[in-house]
Order: C-alpha cells, then structure tokens, then sequence
C-alpha cells in the first residue's frame, strides 16, 4: 500500500523538510517502560514558531492562491496558536489576515490578550479583533460574520476554520506526516508501534489516522483529548479521518477501532492546565529540555507519562511522541510557574 492519492493534491512548501525525530532519552529512562521519540513539528518551520497548523496550511494555501484571496480569514482562542500560523503564512504570501480572537478561556493573568501567541500575530500586521464569545470547536458565527465583513469592505476572503480542522483539505497534511514518518523510519532503523498525539479539533490526528491505514504496518494512534469536550472532538476527529481516507482514496471504510480518543487530561476546560499538566511540562522540561504549553502538549505528555507508567502502553512499545507547536502561549500562562 502507499499514499499515492496525495499526490493529487497540490502541496505549497511551507516547512524547512521533514520535522525532525529524536529519542526522549532521560524521559524513556526516568519512566522505566516503553522507549519514548518525538517528532517536532514546533520547530519544522521558519514562520513564526511553526506548529502543527503549518503543516496543515501546506495543503490549503494552494486553493487559497487559486481562488484569488487577498484576505485569509481564520478564528481562535485569545492564544490561538492556529491564527498566528495563518497570520504568518498570510505574511509570508503577501496576504492580508483577519482573525477572530475569542475568550475561549477563562484565564486570569492580566496579560493574556497582549503576549505570546496574540502578540505575534499583531506583529506580522494581522487585523486582530477580540470577541467575548466562549469555546467551541465547530464554526461559529463570529467566524462566518467575519467573512462577510471583509467581503463587504471590498476584500476577497478566504476562511479557514478553527485549527484548519473543518476544511475539506484539512486533513491531508497529517496524512502526509504518516507517510514521512514511515520514510524516517526507515533511515533510523526504527519502527513506532504507537504514536501519542494532542487532539483538540481534531484533524492533526485525523490526518494521522487516515494516513498510516494507507500504509501496510498497523500501529496504534492514540489521540489525547485536550478540548474537554470529549463528544464533539471524538466526532470531529471520526468525520474528518473518513472524509481525508476517502480524499486519498484509501479504498476501505476505516474502523471504529482506528479512532481512539482518550479523556482523562484535559482537565475540567479547555485551556485551564491542571496539575498533570504542569507536572508533565517541569518533566519534559527538566529532563529533555523539551518545552511544551499548558494548553494541549502539556496534556499529552500528561497522557503520555501516565499510559507508560500503567503498562497500558507496554515496555516492548516504541512510541512516537506528536509535538504538534505552541510555547508561544507559555508567555500567557506565567502564573502557574511563578
Ligand atoms: C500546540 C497544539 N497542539 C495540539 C493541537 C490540537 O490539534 P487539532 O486542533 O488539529 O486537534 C493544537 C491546535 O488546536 C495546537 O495548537
């Protein structure tokens, strides 16, 4: 099996090259069970941080171009890490960004709609405008008004939901990122029964999913929900497997048993760290040097550290660790470490 039928997708290059993967020594140590990789999709790429979404973005920007945009239009939390990818992509296109900010956490640090992730992104020239609106992973009306505000003041708007995740090419990205894997795997001599991703809208492990089912040795991709809102990611990430399967013409329906979510640490809401997280953050940092954020990869190493502990990811695995971006927002969150 291969995953030819992406090739039918135009691709715009937006990453240095394939995100690096390297072995999480101390943490595989320090943990005493199965031998724990990363693959670093926060530092693939030279726009703004990189991330997760930049990935995403290498197969939406070429509609985007056809379609004869000026304006990429997108929608996030206060510290969205999607939106300053858009505005640093738009940027690098010579676009313009017009970006939806809502108050999708209640957060108390006085600083939160002013550094990290909003503030890039006021940086790169993005129209950004706060809403008071709450979380929801689905399309908003904040979302679709704005659309229609930059039609009506002359622009050509091109929309990009929340986390690229409700596009219809949002998954391909990920797909690709199965298939790169399976080429490093080869070059390392290594092969990773499991892979331990962040899920949130849902198309990063989407895209995975749909993905290595295109490819010929099974493994387990075990999505870590940080959204909170167990029901509505699992279904998110459920449609959008499909739908990118059927884009890249895997041939077969997928399998409940390829779709798994666990819940367990995100936490009571979206974006609030809880003490495995912060825990997980310090373990990270102080044995790898890896930085990860309290709102999603600090929930999947959460995840992570405790399905190794338990045996429920046994010894003999070699997992793959997604490091899907997002210290930007680390700057918005310096209570919890002061
Ligand atoms: C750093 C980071 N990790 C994980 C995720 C989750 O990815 P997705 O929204 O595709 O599920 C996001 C975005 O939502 C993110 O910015």
């Amino acid at each position: 099996m291969s995953l030819d039928g992406l090739d039918r997708f135009d691709r715009y290059p937006l990453l240095f090259g394939p995100s690096p993967v390297h072995r999480l020594d101390r943490l595989t140590q320090h943990l005493g069970g199965a031998d724990l990789w990363a693959k670093r999709e926060d530092c693939s790429s030279g726009l703004a941080y990189g991330g997760n979404k930049t990935r995403k973005l290498e197969y939406i920007v070429p509609d985007a171009l056809a379609s004869g945009a000026d304006t990429l239009v997108s929608i996030g939390g206060y510290q969205s890490n999607h939106t300053r990818q858009v505005a640093a992509v738009a940027a690098k296109l010579g676009l313009k960004a017009r970006l939806v900010q809502e108050r999708w956490v209640d957060w108390p640090d006085a600083v939160n709609d002013k550094v990290g992730n909003i503030l890039l992104s006021r940086i790169m020239g993005a129209d950004v405008r706060l809403d008071p609106r709450g979380f929801d992973i689905g399309i908003r009306s904040s979302y679709e008004e704005a659309i229609e505000d930059v039609r009506a003041s002359g622009g050509t708007p091109y929309g990009i939901p929340a986390g690229a995740s409700e596009h219809p090419l949002g998954g391909l990205g990920f797909a690709n990122w199965a298939r790169e894997v399976e080429q490093q795997e080869a070059e390392l001599g290594v092969f990773f029964d499991t892979i331990v991703v962040c899920t949130v809208t849902g198309s990063t492990h989407a895209g995975m999913i749909a993905g290595f089912a295109g490819l010929d040795r099974p493994r387990r991709v075990i999505g870590i929900d940080a959204s909170a809102t167990l029901e509505k990611t699992r279904a998110q990430v459920e449609r959008i497997a499909r739908r990118t399967a059927d884009l890249i013409g895997i041939g077969r329906d997928l399998r409940d048993d390829e779709i798994t979510v666990l819940e367990g640490w995100a936490g009571d809401l979206y974006g609030i760290p809880v003490q495995s997280t912060v825990d997980a953050i310090r373990l990270s940092g102080e044995l790898e040097g890896m930085i990860i954020d309290p709102v999603y990869e600090g929930k999947s190493m959460a995840g992570l550290v405790d399905l190794v502990r338990s045996g429920e990811i046994p010894s003999s695995s070699t997992v793959l660790y997604a490091h899907l971006g997002g210290q930007p927002a680390l700057n918005a969150y310096s209570g919890v470490f002061s």
